[in-house]
């Protein structure tokens, strides 16, 4: 060969060179996107479920997500792991933009190793939840997996914690979003549970700490996957689901729509979006909704629905402790927080799960800066030995400490009535509330009548020829006291008796003014909130 020939062979040698890394990245990143292969993602399908990357895509606006960590592999040699290598390994990682604002994202490939999570998986998810803090944007983990990665021992477990370690750490600085989208069983339940609301998918998903034959190995109780960890068993029983949807698609496609009530971290405000619905719209309906007898059932909800923005409304743990209604909703465009009593169900009255509810979606709310707004018609605490042998004093009392903490715009309308200590409770002036009004019909009270006069007058009554007409004699004494709002309006403990009509108008105006308080916590390390 002449020397010629030679150069124009290396020559040759070059351009292949040149062009080969560009096709063999190509190459690379199309056989990454097959996770464990076509079988596997027929398999998955065949399952009724999406793949990591289709959730994804389906998730984020259209080309924006950007994968981070696709050619990770694992390094485990052990019961034949060198033979199981899949490029990105078990967990697609990246971020992307939902109605145009940034998230991150992790998905666990099911595909691949069952979605187990060994260490590099625990790293990368770990990578994107640091980037995530750093850059103050929501994370959101889509999981679908069969827990830590038993040929990885204790480098899986040890993964967990690093995981946990940033749940904990992103806590109140920027939104977490779990969805349980297949298998997510024993330890791997905790990372969805410090996040700041879970998803679930009906059917599909299931969440349990021991599955149902460790169950009946150890108590011998016989239960299905689906009675004791499916996404209704934990939308309505445990609590431990936010919201369950029967398919996956409404579940993303309401991951979306909650992510637009929220701000990117907690130093920002959540966007206010263009208004829509007149904000000095009369809302005379509302007393219509609302019963003058004090004992009589009405649906909460609607009363909610008149006062926000049309169709705003969007409602958190809406199956689980019904007699409290917690939710996002808007006013005049601006998000804002609703804790509301439910007089349909348990007459609205307090309980342990209604209490750490919506002490919960309080304390969120103050993270991220949501203001609060609180319809008021509760009768009390739910009595019983049930309620005080489970902790309602000690559970109870997270209420308060969450409202009394909250430094959002607080705001609240007694619409009927506040007994007790669950009118303390509910927002009431000196828990740090900024504006509380009441309807003209509403009463504020130690006790109702009946419980008033029962107690008062034990004797009185029963020695009356007539106990009954002498009772009802007496109660209404006590309502001409106590049943109006008057009493407190003339203490301050009122700003104001408001026509129901005007509620609207009123509390929008409030928001408005309230968009600039600033208070200021004296600096500690965190409060001892009872848990
Ligand atoms: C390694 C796993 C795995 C795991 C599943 N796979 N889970 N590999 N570690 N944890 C593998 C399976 O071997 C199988 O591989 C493939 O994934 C698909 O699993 P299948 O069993 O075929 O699927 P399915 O029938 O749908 O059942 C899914 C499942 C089941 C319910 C998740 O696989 C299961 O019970 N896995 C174990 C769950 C578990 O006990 N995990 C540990 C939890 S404790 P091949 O190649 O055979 O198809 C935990 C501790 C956390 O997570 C600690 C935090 C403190």
């Amino acid at each position: 060969m002449s020397e010629h020939d030679a150069d124009q062979e290396d020559e040759q040698v070059t351009d292949d060179a040149v062009s080969d890394p560009i096709e063999e990245l190509r190459e690379r990143k199309r056989e990454a996107q097959l996770g464990g292969g076509e079988d596997r993602i027929q398999a998955q399908h065949d399952k009724g479920k999406m793949t990591a990357r289709e959730r994804i895509d389906f998730l984020v606006d259209d080309g924006t997500f950007n994968e981070i960590d696709p050619f990770v592999e694992h390094r485990s040699t052990n019961f034949g792991m060198e033979e199981k290598q899949f490029a990105g390994d078990a967990v697609v990682t990246g971020y992307g933009e939902v109605d145009g604002r940034k998230v991150f994202l992790f998905a666990h490939d099911f595909t691949v190793l069952g979605g187990s999570v060994g260490e590099v998986v625990a790293d990368k998810i770990c990578k994107v939840m640091d980037k995530a803090i750093e850059n103050g944007v929501p994370v959101i983990g889509l999981n679908d997996s069969g827990g830590a990665r038993i040929q990885e021992g204790v480098d899986s477990l040890v993964g967990f914690a690093k995981i946990f370690q940033r749940n904990t750490e992103a806590s109140g600085l920027i939104p977490q979003i779990s969805a349980i989208m297949g298998p997510c069983a024993g330890g791997a339940t905790y990372s969805p549970a410090l996040t700041d609301f879970t998803f679930m998918v009906e059917d599909t998903s299931h969440m349990f700490i021991t599955g149902p034959d460790v169950i009946e190995t150890v108590t011998g109780e016989q239960v299905s996957k689906g009675e004791l960890g499916g996404a209704g068993s934990h939308s309505s029983k445990s609590g431990v689901a936010h919201f369950a949807y029967p398919s996956e698609e409404a579940a993303l496609e309401n991951i979306r729509r909650l992510l637009s009530y929220l701000p990117q971290n907690n130093m920002e405000d959540p966007p206010r979006v263009k208004p829509w619905d007149e904000p000095d719209r009369e809302v005379p309906e509302v007393t219509d909704i609302v019963p003058d007898a004090p004992r009589k059932p009405y649906d909460m909800t609607r009363v909610i629905g008149s006062i926000v923005d049309e169709d705003s409304f969007f409602e958190v743990h809406e199956s689980w402790a019904r007699n409290v209604v917690v939710g996002f909703a808007r006013m005049d465009g601006r998000s804002v927080g609703i804790v509301a009593n439910q007089p349909r169900v348990s007459a609205g009255t307090l309980d342990i799960d209604a209490a750490e509810k919506a002490a919960r979606f309080i304390r969120m709310c103050d993270s991220f800066n949501v203001p609060i707004v609180s319809l008021v018609d509760v009768p009390g605490f739910m009595p019983g030995t049930d309620q005080e042998h489970n902790g309602i004093i000690r559970r109870g009392a997270k209420l308060i400490y969450a409202y009394a903490e909250a430094t959002v715009p607080l705001l609240s309308v007694v619409v009927r009535k506040a007994y007790g200590g669950a009118y303390i409770v509910m927002s009431s002036k000196f828990l740090g509330s900024d504006v509380n009004y009441a309807w003209p019909g509403s009463e504020m009270a130690v006790l109702g009548p009946r419980g008033a006069v029962n107690i008062l007058y034990r004797n009185e009554i029963a020695e009356a020829d007539d106990p009954d007409a002498r009772r009802q004699a007496l109660m209404d004494e006590f309502r001409e006291e106590f049943a109006h709002p008057y009493g407190p309006a003339k203490r301050g403990y009122l700003d104001d008796v408001i026509e129901p009509k005007d509620t609207r108008k009123r509390l929008i105006d409030d928001l408005d003014l309230l968009e600039r308080k600033r208070e200021e916590s004296p600096p500690k390390d965190h409060g001892n909130i009872p848990l």
